[in-house]
């Protein structure tokens, strides 16, 4: 089953829960009766063998193994459905926007922010795009010291979109927008910088070269591109192998 294994890690751990649900439908169909601690146990451990079975990391399998568990605590508990319905909301707006492209929320430090300072080109009316730019520490700083230059920061997860844009509000020069990175034509940029993950890293590879002009420079925090050698590579502060990888076009 190839093609499941390549589905999102949050789609295969749904599946893998739901397939094991419907084992338990069966088995009950059949007339079968366990206490209900047994349910969730063979519900906790189907899940487990289901996702292993659709390659999802230990960590994924962790949650696999709790979340009948959880359920089962919570089931009966009075707690309105509505706080359900605000942690799922709460969830979608921070996270939702890296969720299907497999990019987490995590900040570049200040001393990366300082490096990637460093790292921008000299004459003014330089434009520089943060792609997932997360709460827009980056942008911000930026915008700040070099006044002369046009700092971009786009962002898919509506909450973080917004703290960033409260954050760059004063800032002229800091623009904030709210959609894909896939979106957002690089041709207009001198300077592209990502803090993504490695599964965007290919296809991010060839959007830089279909649409970066000539001159210009792509920099990835901390994650390579496949195959490709980068020009410079500056250890920055955070965490274990931070390093500023740096792609002149
Ligand atoms: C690791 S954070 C990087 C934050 C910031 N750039 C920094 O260096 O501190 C990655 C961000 O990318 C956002 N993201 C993921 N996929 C995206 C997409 N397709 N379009 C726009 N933003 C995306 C996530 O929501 C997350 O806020």
């Amino acid at each position: 089953m190839p093609l499941l294994r390549r589905l999102p890690p949050v789609l295969r751990a749904l599946l893998a829960q739901a397939l094991a649900f419907l084992v338990l439908v069966a088995v009950a169909r059949l007339g079968l009766r366990f206490p209900s601690w047994v349910w969730v146990l063979m519900q906790a451990v189907l899940a487990v063998f289901l996702s292993r079975w659709l390659d999802l990391n230990p960590r994924w399998i962790l949650m696999q193994a709790a979340l009948p568990f959880l359920v089962r605590a919570l089931w009966g508990a009075p707690i309105p459905a509505w706080v359900y319905l605000v942690l799922f909301l709460g969830l979608a707006l921070v996270f939702g926007g890296g969720l299907l492209s497999r990019v987490p929320l995590y900040h570049a430090s200040h001393d990366a922010w300082g490096k990637l300072e460093g790292l921008l080109p000299g004459p003014s009316g330089l434009h520089f795009v943060d792609l997932g730019c997360g709460f827009g520490g980056p942008v911000a700083h930026l915008a700040r010291a070099r006044p002369d230059g046009i700092f971009v920061g786009v962002e898919a997860s509506p909450f973080t979109w917004l703290v960033a844009w409260l954050r760059c509000l004063l800032r002229p020069n800091a623009h904030i927008r709210l959609g894909s990175l896939w979106r957002t034509d690089l041709a207009e940029f001198d300077v592209v910088y990502a803090f993504l993950s490695p599964v965007p890293m290919p296809a991010l590879w060839a959007k830089v070269r279909r649409e970066m002009k000539p001159g210009s420079r792509f920099i990835s925090h901390s994650f390579e591109v496949p195959g490709e050698t980068p020009h410079r590579v500056i250890p920055v502060k955070g965490r274990d192998g931070a390093r500023l990888l740096v792609f002149d076009l």
